[in-house]
This record gives C-alpha cells, structure tokens and sequence, in this order.
C-alpha cells in the first residue's frame, strides 16, 4: 500500500491503546432504560466541564445540533447561522427536512457572525418577517480554518439577543479551549445549549455530547428517539469518550502547532492565494485558491491527501495520526510541486 499524508480530516484518528482496553472493560446497562452506567459517567462529565445541567451522548455531531435544532425550534420558524456553518452547508438540508425551519445566512468569512447583522435579522421581525428562534454558532468555525470564537464577542451577542437561544455547535470545541487557554465551562457559557465531539481530534471512535438545561436535555432525549439515536449497551463507546477527555485535550496543542508549520508552508508555496498563514489557529489549515481541485487532487498524487470545502476552497486538518516526519514529506512535495504554479 502507499503511504500517505492523511491531512482530510480529524475524523479519521484511531482509537488509543488506552481507549480500546477501557472499551473491552466497559460496565455496560440498556441505555434506552437509562442504566448504562459508563454513558451516565461521560454525560456527567462532559455536562460539569461545559457547566449545564445534563448531558446526552448522542452517535454523531450531525445528530446533536439537529437534536439542539428540534428542540430550539418550531416549525416554520428561523435560525440565523453563518453561510459556510456545518448546520447550513454540510447536513445535506436535516434542519429543514428533520424540524422545517429555514435559515436567515449572514457572513461568517471570518469565523464569528457580527453582531448587527444577527440583530439586523431580529430587528426584520419588526417588519412583519419570519420569527427567529435562535441563532447557531461554530466554536471552532471550520470552513474559516478552525477559528476560535472571541468569548468576549459571543458574550455581547447572548446578551443582545436577550433570553433568544444560541446553539454552539463545538464539535471542536476542546480546540478552542487550548488555542484561547480558556475553560470550556467559560466559552459554553453564552450558549443556551453546546455539543462537542469525541470522534475527531480527540480521537474517540464514535459519539458527540450534548448538553444544557435539564428542561431542554430531557426534551432532547425524546428527540434522540424519534431520530433513532437512542443506543443499547453503547458504554463500549462512551467509555473510550471519558478516556478522550481525560488524556486527549492538552495534546490538541500539539495539532496546532503542526497546523502552523503547515499554513506556513502552503502560503509560501501559493503566494497567489494571499493566505495568511498567522489566521490558522488551531488544526485546520483552509484557503481560497482559483485551481483548489486541481491542487488537492495533484497532492493526492504525490502523497499528501487533502479535500475542497467548497469549489475554490481547500482544507488541510492535522490530528494525532500527524507526526512531524509528516510534515517533513509534506514540505518536500510543496518544494518540488510550487514551480508548477
Ligand atoms: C463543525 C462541525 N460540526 C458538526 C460536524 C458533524 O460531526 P459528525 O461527522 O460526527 O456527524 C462536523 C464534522 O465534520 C463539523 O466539522
């Protein structure tokens, strides 16, 4: 087999020794019946470190902010999001199929929506348009390039939205909370509701957590259902999601460093792109290029597997399966592929 730089996503970390033993060993119950008690374990958890009342292991990311999305809204009713978020532009349309709301985009090029535009969308209700049930939010905002929220910003727009709801979708959340040095309770804090993954850069093999008041998490729970997201004997699965909490944060440090050598590295082998390599401050590394599919695809060929977000927008993700050598490789073929350009 060839080898490869793996840099398509976080999601395809491995599970660790340390999780597979606790994963063999896992007290299991019938989680339907709510007596699972290692999935009790992670929800508790995961609701202290984010500060709400309760928590739901849910099986995926997608699954926790449709879940957060049915609970937050009615139908008919609008989310203001940025254009590129995860819950907009990558669930193949669920809001709108699994809760009929739509949508009210505002820009999110820099990762953080700004605060009059989400007012201004409020304010339209004034003028009898659409009521706005809630806004979503993406902490880290992927398609920026895992940009991480300023805490102080999301803060102000809670509170001009007066009691409205805001969901963060923190599938990487963990990033955030070490790029900023801040603790998740704190960055969860302007959220009526949070969800954060295991399955990606903390390398969990399956499962999302969602989580905030008791009121919302027990109507959740309902919606799992209906969505078929209630599991069995699944504390196989939390239980490598408490070893990911408790042993896989700090090391997202490592990812980002990485990331860094790798923005550099890709602004000076695509000047053409303007990228700033100083933007990437986690472990995504994504810029606008004219030939984006071609040079993904180019990469491919030489080793270094990368995706397009978008038509002309290319992403590159470090995780735990990257090591430094990694990067050595990916730095000789950007050598030898920059004259090309
Ligand atoms: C920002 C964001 N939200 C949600 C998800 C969905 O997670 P999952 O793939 O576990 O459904 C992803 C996955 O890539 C993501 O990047």
């Amino acid at each position: 087999m060839t080898r490869y730089v793996d840099l398509r996503s976080d999601t395809v970390t491995q599970p660790t020794s340390e999780m597979r033993e606790a994963m063999a060993n896992a007290e299991v119950g019938d989680d339907g019946f709510g007596e699972d008690p290692t999935i009790r374990a992670l929800e508790e958890k995961f609701a202290a470190l984010v500060g709400k009342d309760e928590a739901l292991f849910v099986p995926s990311g997608v699954m926790a902010n449709q879940i957060a999305v049915r609970v937050l809204t009615r139908p008919g009713d609008v989310i203001v999001a940025g254009r590129s978020q995860h819950v907009v532009s990558f669930e193949m349309g669920a809001s709108a199929r699994n809760s009929s709301v739509q949508f009210a985009l505002v820009d999110d090029a820099s990762g953080e929506l700004a605060l009059e535009d989400v007012m201004d969308v409020i304010d339209a209700e004034q003028d009898h348009q659409v009521h706005v049930a809630m806004v979503a939010v993406e902490n880290t905002h992927m398609p920026s390039g895992g940009t991480p929220w300023n805490t102080r910003h999301l803060v102000s727009l809670a509170r001009a939205l007066d009691g409205r709801p805001i969901h963060m979708d923190g599938a990487r959340l963990f990033n955030a909370a070490v790029a900023t040095g801040e603790q998740p309770r704190d960055i969860a804090a302007p959220a009526t509701t949070v969800m954060a993954c295991l399955s990606k850069g903390l390398c969990a093999p399956v499962g999302s957590v969602l989580a905030g008041s008791q009121s919302l998490m027990s109507a959740a729970r309902v919606e799992r259902k209906r969505l078929g997201g209630t599991m069995r004997q699944a504390g196989v699965l939390a239980a490598a999601g408490l070893v990911a909490l408790d042993t896989m944060v700090q090391r997202l440090g490592d990812d980002h460093a990485r990331a860094r050598r790798l923005a550099d590295m890709f602004a000076a082998a695509f000047p053409e792109s303007d990228y700033d390599p100083t933007t990437c401050r986690t472990n995504i590394v994504s810029f606008n290029h004219p030939q984006a599919r071609q040079i993904v695809h180019e990469l491919s060929e030489l080793g270094v597997r990368g995706g397009t977000i978008a038509p002309r927008r290319v992403r590159f993700v470090t995780h735990a399966g990257v090591t430094d050598d990694d990067l050595d490789v990916v730095e000789e073929v950007l050598t030898s592929f920059a004259p090309m350009n």
